[in-house]
Formats: structure tokens, sequence, C-alpha cells
């Protein structure tokens, strides 16, 4: 069996779906099959990923990497320690000052299209010259900028959505209007679902009516847990209640994830 690297971009149309919280339990929890895994945040408008992993260890942010002001070498962080066992996780950080991210947000169009081939420049360095399995970017919902450019630049979108009727519109048409677009390769996550489907029947029932709806394959559906709520994005779920139902949600997705990504 040959197992491929593979670049994901996990995104969404509203905001405060779960991309962050899927972005760093499918991390750990791929860094627990024994992968190697980069994972990334390209949310600059609200950067995440140092309340998890702290920032005293950065030596230089994404940002400057894609300002040309920096080698991609010195922005990435070992916190393979943060997993319990298996393989490595590394982690690159966005700058969370304010003055980071005004300036950010007032890059133009060029700017983001040197972003952009910055950004594709990443690839294969990290998958085949420093054998990561996997690529993981955290992105900003909706249309901005840099998570156009971290779509365009990826193997697999894996788009975060919920019931909310807004959501669930603008999910679709993101999905004829812009993964489409760009022939991507797309799995739908539906988070926050408030029925019980712990029952195999309902589950392949709201599975069938999902893949309907959207067209694309279902990577999973994840009930609304309030332990999930209660940690406050305060810790890596999946590392500190490996047994709770959650966690075992994450693990089937990144199953799916390893078996779609070898041959
Ligand atoms: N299945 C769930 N059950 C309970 N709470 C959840 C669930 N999924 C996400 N949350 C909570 O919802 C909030 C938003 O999650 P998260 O920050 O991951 O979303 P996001 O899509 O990254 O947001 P943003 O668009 O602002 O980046 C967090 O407090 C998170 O703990
Ligand atoms: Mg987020």
């Amino acid at each position: 069996m040959i197992v491929l690297g593979m670049s994901i971009a996990v995104h969404s149309y509203k905001g405060g779906t779960g991309k962050t919280l899927f972005s760093i339990n499918l991390a750990a929890t791929l860094v627990q099959h024994g992968k190697k895994v980069c994972l990334m945040d390209l949310d600059f408008r609200a950067p995440s990923l140092t309340t998890f992993f702290g920032a005293e260890k950065a030596e230089c942010w994404l940002n400057d990497y894609l300002n040309g002001t920096c080698k991609i070498e010195k922005v990435l962080i070992n916190h393979s320690q943060r997993i319990n066992e298996g393989g490595k996780l590394f982690v690159a950080l966005a700058n969370p000052s304010t003055e980071a991210i005004r300036d950010m947000s007032a890059k133009d169009r060029k700017w983001e299209m040197r972003a952009l081939g910055r950004l594709l420049a990443l690839r294969n360095p990290i998958l085949n010259d420093n054998g990561f399995d996997y690529l993981i970017l955290d992105t900003s919902p909706g249309l901005q900028y840099s998570s156009i450019n971290a779509i365009v630049s990826t193997d697999l979108v894996i788009v975060v959505t919920t019931f909310d009727k807004s959501d669930v519109e603008g999910t679709k048409r993101m999905l004829h209007e812009l993964y489409e677009l760009f022939e991507k390769k797309t799995n739908i996550i539906v988070n926050k679902v408030l029925y019980d489907v712990s029952s195999k029947s309902t589950e392949k029932d709201m599975q069938n009516k999902i893949t309907e709806m959207y067209q694309v394959p279902v990577l999973g559906i994840v009930p609304c847990f309030c332990d999930v709520s209660k940690a406050e994005g305060a810790f890596i779920f999946t590392q500190e209640k490996p047994s709770h139902p959650f966690a075992k949600i994450v693990d089937e997705m990144a199953n799916r994830i390893e078996k779609n990504n070898s041959m």
C-alpha cells in the first residue's frame, strides 16, 4: 500500500462552525495514528492556534513567511510532546497581535497573489522533502483571500457546516461557485447537530440526506456536545478525553481521510 502526502484546507461559510476544533483534533488524532502532521493557522483575521500551543517558541510567524521575510523552517514549531504517543506534530502560527491582524487585512491583490505562490510552493517541500504525511490549514470563514488561497493550494477541502439555515444556503453556494470552480475534492462535516445520531440507522439516514443535499461525501456528523463547549477551547479534547464520543467520531474521520489517501 502506498500512502501519499496530502494537504487539507478546513473551511466554512459562516464563522464559529468548528473549523479550529476539527483542525486541531484531526491533526492530533492523525499523529496518534503514527503520522507526521503539520498544522498551520491561516486565519489571520482571528488567529486561534496560539491559544492551544502558546507563542513562546515561535521564532517567526506564518505572516513573515508569506511576507517573504522568513524561511518556513523558522516558522515550524515541534509540538509532538503534546500528543500522548505516535508520530510528530509541527505547528505554524499566525501572529495574533492587533497590529499584525490589521496589517494582514490591508494587503492588496498583488500581495495576495504572491502569498498564493508562496503557499503553493510549500506543499512539496513539506510533504515530500520533510516527510510530512499531512498538511492541515485552518482557515477564516467565507471568501477571504487567505482562505481562497488555502483552498486553491490544497488537495482536499473539508467544509465544516451546521444546520443553521443561512449556513446551509451559503455552503451550497460555495460548493457550486467555489470548490467546484477550482475542481476541488471536497468532504463535508455537519457539526453541532441537535438530533440523536447514536443509533446506526438514524446516522445512516442523516448521512444519505446530507449527501443528497450537498452532493459531496460526508466525513462526519457531529452532535453538539456540552463537554466540548465547556472545554472552552482550552485543551486538545481528543487527547484529554480519548474515550469521549467526540474523540471516537474524530477517530473515524481520521480513518476515512487515511483510507482516501492510500492506494
Ligand atoms: N460539536 C460541538 N459541540 C459543542 N461545542 C462545539 C462543537 N463544535 C464546536 N464547538 C464550539 O464552538 C465554538 C466555535 O468553534 P471553533 O472555534 O472551532 O469554530 P471556527 O469555525 O474555527 O470559528 P471561526 O470562524 O471564528 O474561526 C468553540 O467554542 C467550540 O468549542
Ligand atoms: Mg477558527
